[in-house]
């Protein structure tokens, strides 16, 4: 695997690979990669002739009581994985060469990055935002790969692509979860033995509301009440929010509808974790 560091170096790169006629797959990460990440890159491999990963833990995403310093970083073990998947190409820019000194510009997509992640995380997405336009911008890739796990980001990123006519193609791809269903996340290594078993709590809750659905439920009211109500039977698992939206402008229903997103957000002691599922 070739690892690239150099903004510029990254740049000749792929224009020489986007004149040879290759297609180019990228898939963005903050690394500690786990299965979920692995299953993009598999997906991706199909998709597109090479495909690139970058690593970058994005200060500017994180807000000033997060924990950008305690986020884990594993760039040798991720190395490893992204060698045993197949990847051709590992974009590891240094944070200063992304955000040098004097740096002034952001993107800012209006409406939707303020609600729901964003009531409590107010510069998160524009930091996302702004950071993935200039992963696009260096790496210029013809495809885009993200999770569904992070729903938000991926409406606001559709829109800022389309907005700003990026012409890359965004893909978004299923969540992958552990045996109990806790969507992987690199967080959920902060969770200790209780917090860890509590947690699965989330996806339940997200499926009973899912099993009601089926059964002719469409009331959101009734519908986030009883998914509370299940939450609440976990001590250790507290709700930020309960969101039963349209998918694309995240616009909350009352009448909940095939397709409609219900999304949540909860802290597991210090542990912010984020779930979703599309009806
Ligand atoms: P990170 O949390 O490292 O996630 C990188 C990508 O992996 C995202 O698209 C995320 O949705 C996806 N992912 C994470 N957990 C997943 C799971 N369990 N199943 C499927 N996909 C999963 O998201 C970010 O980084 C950053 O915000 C980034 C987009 C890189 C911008 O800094």
């Amino acid at each position: 695997m070739n690892t690239i560091q150099d903004i510029s170096e990254m740049n000749s790169y792929v224009i020489e690979l986007r004149r040879e006629g290759v297609t180019i797959g990228l898939i963005p990460t903050m690394g500690a990669l786990h299965e979920g990440h692995l299953s993009l890159m598999e997906y991706a491999k199909r998709e597109t002739d090479i495909v690139i990963v970058s690593i970058f833990v994005n200060p500017t995403q994180f807000g000033p009581k997060e924990d950008f310093t305690e986020y884990p970083r594993d760039v040798e073990g991720d190395k490893k994985k992204l060698e045993t998947v197949g990847i051709d190409t590992l974009f590891l820019p240094s944070a200063s060469a992304i955000f040098p000194d004097g740096f002034r510009t952001f993107v800012e997509v209006e409406g939707i990055s303020h609600i729901m992640c964003g009531e409590t995380r107010p510069i998160h997405f524009r930091g996302v935002a702004t950071v993935v336009l200039k992963l696009f911008n260096i790496v210029r890739p013809h495809k885009a790969f993200f999770g569904q796990k992070d729903f938000q980001q991926t409406v606001v990123l559709r829109r800022m692509s389309d907005d700003l006519n990026t012409g890359v193609d965004v893909v978004v791809l299923p969540t992958v979860r552990e045996e109990d269903g806790l969507a992987m996340s690199s967080r959920n290594k902060y969770l200790n033995q209780d917090e860890r078993k509590a947690a699965a709590v989330l996806y339940r809750s997200l499926r009973k509301a899912a099993e009601m659905f089926e059964g002719g439920e469409r009331s959101a009211d009734i519908l986030k009440k009883e998914m509370h109500a299940m939450i609440a039977g976990e001590s250790l698992v507290i709700p930020e929010y309960i969101v039963i939206a349209d998918p694309e402008t995240l616009q909350e229903e009352q009448e909940a509808g095939e397709g409609t997103v219900i999304a949540l957000a909860a802290r597991t002691g210090k542990t912010r974790l984020i779930d979703n599922i599309i009806l």
